[in-house]
């Protein structure tokens, strides 16, 4: 079949407003907007702005209302405890009406937020599915960080109450959640007022009496007395979520993503982009605390009328590396995503993918790649085990949905390895040099987004206009700043190379350097230290710190890498990664004093590097040098 994508994308590009009018039928409105952009000073603009709506309305109500009560909403499968749910439309939307009831007696109002701190169960989605309902706020917080940034987060968005588990399951762990919750309670300086926690059997957790109300009692005794919270208008701009994402400081960025444009465009992406259609079965296997699970598990396909896949486990150790091909094969996935390191980690243990041939992959349709750069050594991989298209396309929690991409749904196009092929519609994305110029073709430049940004992407930060123009809009007037580099071939493929900011890729989790190295230089022994990205076989990146310790310090000096690899797990979480720390004399710096982190970085990865002319001291450089080859640190 021939793509239709360059028909669309033109068809965007003459008339957007158009465009995003026609795909906003495809949801229900309370009142139908009649204005479809504004603009505005400080951000950039609204969409949709006299529509009101619901997002629960439209991912639930609205399929049981049509008949699709009885079709799985989710399927649970979870490795790591041997359950497997199965959840009907109409059995959802019992739950979380009567968990928005609980919320509303509780006394949050529209507009208040809800902190979910929970691991991937079902309840985490009910939870963020019933804030939704009366208009509240989500933000939820990946159960891999720990207290402290739980902490900044209930303080950042001054949650009203908090919703949690007793514990997660990490292969060989049991991670108990409850006690770094009571931990970030006490450490914020707002107090949540009460929390809902939903006990799992593997581990019960203490209540904090007069706070801590059961999770599972409230909502068996709400559905026993009948309690049902209506769906709540918003207006089409009122927040949906937050959601915090590393920027460049300690202080995390809250991506705000809106009601209505959020549900057009990812409606339009579903079916346009991923190719599927109510009835079909998606997964997405990432995490609720991800913009991923929050677009892709949740709303995403439950707005398609889709099943959703809920994956507890891992793609490998869950028991093996065939649980992937179990998953899409018994429970009929018609599309996946995942992120490429997932698939090196199967490949490292299962290289023939003997495990694919185990299982019966014939309603398999297409797997999609996201969240950091797919290497096409490991598309080719998949592509013969699996013998469906294999689809880098390229995206960000700001975005909420993919810039770029190729769409299934349209009609594939010829497939260039190593690029996430072409724009989608919405998106006119350009490459620019540091002053903003166009790049020639071909020319690696900043990549940036012409505004207005469409439907779905971030309209601000929360409570932080400023910030958000700072972050975003002010470097390049008139467009939005991605902060990737990469450039744009003579076929308009896009290619997505690195950061331009000091943001890593952790097996596809997003990370702030600058966040760890604040962490590090708390340690009372460290006077200066640079944290860099070094490449990493399986993780694409892992973390390293470099320590410079205070001159009167006569400890061991592995005894204080030990404590900051730590203080670094103990104060972000173990999704850091964050194992590698070694104290050296001195930092390369240029005359002006800024660390060289780049050339350092180049050292590790064994890449090509020039002497910085603005060197203070070249013989650091080979001081370093011999110290990470004496430590075996790098590929
Ligand atoms: N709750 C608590 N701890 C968590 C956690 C969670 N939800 N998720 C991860 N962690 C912990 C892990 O247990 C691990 O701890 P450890 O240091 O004690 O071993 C640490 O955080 C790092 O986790 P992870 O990044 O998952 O590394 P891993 O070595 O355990 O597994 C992969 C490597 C490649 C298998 C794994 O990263 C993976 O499945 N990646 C898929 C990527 C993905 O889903 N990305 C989402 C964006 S699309
Ligand atoms: P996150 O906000 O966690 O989704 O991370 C977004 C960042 O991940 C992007 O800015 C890119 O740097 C990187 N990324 C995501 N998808 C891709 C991709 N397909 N190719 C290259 N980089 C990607």
């Amino acid at each position: 079949m021939a793509s239709r994508y360059s028909e669309v994308y033109a068809a965007w590009k003459t008339d957007p407003h158009g465009f995003w009018a026609d795909a906003a039928s495809a949801i229900d409105w309370f009142k139908r907007p009649e204005r479809i952009f504004e603009p505005a000073g400080g951000t950039y603009g609204h969409w949709f702005p006299d529509g009101v709506t619901n997002t629960c309305h439209n991912c639930l109500d609205r399929h049981v209302e049509a008949g699709r009560g009885e079709q799985l909403a989710f399927i649970y499968d979870s490795p790591v405890t041997g359950r497997i749910e199965r959840i009907s439309y109409a059995d959802l939307l019992a739950d979380v009406k009567a968990m928005a009831a609980i919320y509303r007696k509780l006394g949050v109002d529209k507009g208040d937020r809800i902190i979910i701190y929970m691991p991937m169960i079902p309840q985490a989605a009910i939870a963020m599915l019933a804030a939704a309902r009366i208009g509240a706020v989500h933000s939820v917080v990946f159960g891999g960080f720990a207290a402290n940034e739980l902490a900044m987060r209930i303080d950042d968005c001054q949650a009203k109450i908090v919703v949690s588990a007793s514990c997660g399951l990490e292969p060989g762990r049991t991670v108990a959640y409850k006690p770094l919750l009571d931990q970030a309670i006490e450490t914020a300086s707002h107090k949540p007022a009460r929390c809902l926690i939903y006990q799992r059997d593997m581990l019960a957790a203490e209540m904090v009496s007069g706070r801590d109300i059961d999770f599972a009692e409230a909502l068996a005794a709400a559905r026993d007395a009948g309690e049902e919270a209506s769906c709540t208008p918003v207006a089409s701009t009122d927040p949906l979520y937050v959601l915090y994402t590393s920027g460049t400081t300690g202080q995390p960025k809250g991506v705000v993503r809106d009601n209505g444009g959020h549900m057009v465009a990812l409606r339009w992406s579903m079916e346009h982009f991923f190719g599927v259609n109510a009835g079909d079965v998606f997964w997405a296997a990432s995490d609720i605390g991800w913009v991923v699970g929050h677009s892709y598990i949740v709303y995403g396909p439950l707005l398609n009328g889709c099943t959703s896949v809920l994956f507890e486990g891992k793609p490998v150790g869950t028991p093996d590396p065939g649980t992937y091909w179990r998953v899409i094969s018994e429970r009929g996935v018609a599309v996946m995503f995942t992120a490429p390191t997932a698939l090196r980690a199967i490949r490292k243990e299962d290289p023939e993918a003997a495990h694919a041939g185990r299982y019966d992959l014939s309603r398999f349709r297409a797997l999609y790649l996201a969240g950091e750069r797919a290497d096409p050594d490991t598309i080719r991989w998949a592509e013969r085990a699996l013998k469906v298209p294999v689809i880098d396309h390229w995206w960000q929690t700001e975005t909420g949905w993919p810039v770029a991409g190729n769409p299934l749904g349209l009609g594939l196009l010829p497939v260039k390895y190593g690029s996430p092929a072409v724009p989608l519609p919405g998106y006119d994305v350009q490459v620019v040099d540091d002053a903003g110029h166009p790049v020639e073709t071909g020319t690696l430049g900043n990549v940036v987004i012409k505004l207005p940004l469409p439907p779905g992407c971030l309209p601000t930060l929360w409570n932080a206009d400023h910030r958000f123009h700072a972050a975003y809009l002010e470097e390049y007037p008139g467009f939005y700043k991605t902060a990737d580099a990469g450039y744009v071939d003579e076929d308009g493929y896009i290619f997505i190379m690195a950061r331009t900011d000091d943001i890593i890729n952790v097996a596809g989790h997003r990370l702030s350097t600058g966040a760890m190295e604040e962490v590090c230089a708390s340690h009372p022994d460290v006077a200066e230290c640079a944290v860099i990205g070094i490449a990493d076989p399986l993780k694409g990146q892992v973390p390293a710190g470099f320590l410079v310790i205070n001159a009167n310090v006569s400890r061991e000096t592995e005894e204080i890498e030990k404590e900051v690899v730590g203080l670094v797990r103990e104060r972000i979480g173990p999704v850091a990664a964050f194992r590698t720390a070694v104290c050296v004399k001195r930092l390369p710096k240029t005359r002006s004093g800024k660390i060289l982190r780049s050339t350092i970085q180049k050292i590790i990865d064994r890449q090509p590097w020039t002497m910085p002319a603005t060197i203070d001291d070249p013989a650091i450089l080979d001081e370093i040098t011999e110290l990470l080859r004496s430590k075996g640190i790098g590929v």
